[in-house]
């Protein structure tokens, strides 16, 4: 098993992940090329990385990062806004779909108080959770974090997602406060200080 960065070519591979562990996420309910492009600027941008485990040469999980959250929407909405438009056509014109996505992209302007930086999201196949995987992924990841000067980061995540929530807890994640994005869904937010 190996963990490191991801390279470009493998956002396809890690947005399959995404659609298929995290079902009751938004993200999830978007197109999947959608999520490639997301995935793929992730791992361009300089404000924004990915860390993944490797086995046999295919992905088995990921952890994505933001240090800033809008300066990556910046650079996420420059390089693929156009594309993203279209491939989203059908979705946008769902009047509740778009608010949707508007909501997830702009929240952190109405949350301005909390940390820029970001563990956006972490997901591992199924057949490998269990093993530790999360952990070790999450050790480099913050290792990254760390050399990229972030003093604290946060996470945002739904109230249903109870393995998700036990691992955040039990490897040194703060609860900060329980906000609402999409229409009342309550999620968590937790931070993650740097020592
Ligand atoms: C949250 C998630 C990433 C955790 O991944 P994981 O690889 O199973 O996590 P870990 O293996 O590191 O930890 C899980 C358990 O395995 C245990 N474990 C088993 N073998 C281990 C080993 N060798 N070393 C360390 N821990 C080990 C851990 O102690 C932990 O036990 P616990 O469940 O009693 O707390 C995974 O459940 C997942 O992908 N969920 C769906 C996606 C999701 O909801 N993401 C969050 C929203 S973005």
């Amino acid at each position: 098993m190996k963990i490191r960065l991801a390279e470009k070519k493998e956002a396809e591979q890690i947005a399959e992940i995404h659609k298929t562990e995290i079902k009751k996420g938004f993200l999830s309910s978007l197109r999947g090329p959608f999520l490639t492009n997301l995935y793929s600027a992730i791992i361009e941008s300089e404000f924004s990385f990915c860390v993944v485990s490797e086995k046999d040469g295919r992905v088995v999980g990921f952890i994505a990062g933001v240090l800033d959250i809008n300066k990556f929407y910046g650079y996420f909405l420059k390089k693929y806004f156009f594309q993203s438009v279209l491939m989203l056509l059908p979705q946008i014109f769902n009047f509740k779909k778009l608010k949707k996505i508007f909501e997830s992209l702009f929240y952190p302007k109405k949350e301005n108080n909390l940390p820029k930086a970001e563990l956006l999201t972490i997901a591992v196949k199924k057949e490998f959770q269990g093993q530790g995987i999360a952990k070790q992924m999450f050790e480099k990841f913050v290792s990254e974090i760390k050399n990229r000067k972030v003093g604290i980061f946060k996470v945002i995540v739904g109230e249903e997602l109870k393995p998700a929530i036990k691992f955040y807890e039990k490897n040194g994640f703060q609860f900060l406060k329980k906000i609402s994005i999409h229409n009342k869904q309550a999620s968590r937010v937790y931070v993650y200080p740097i020592n």
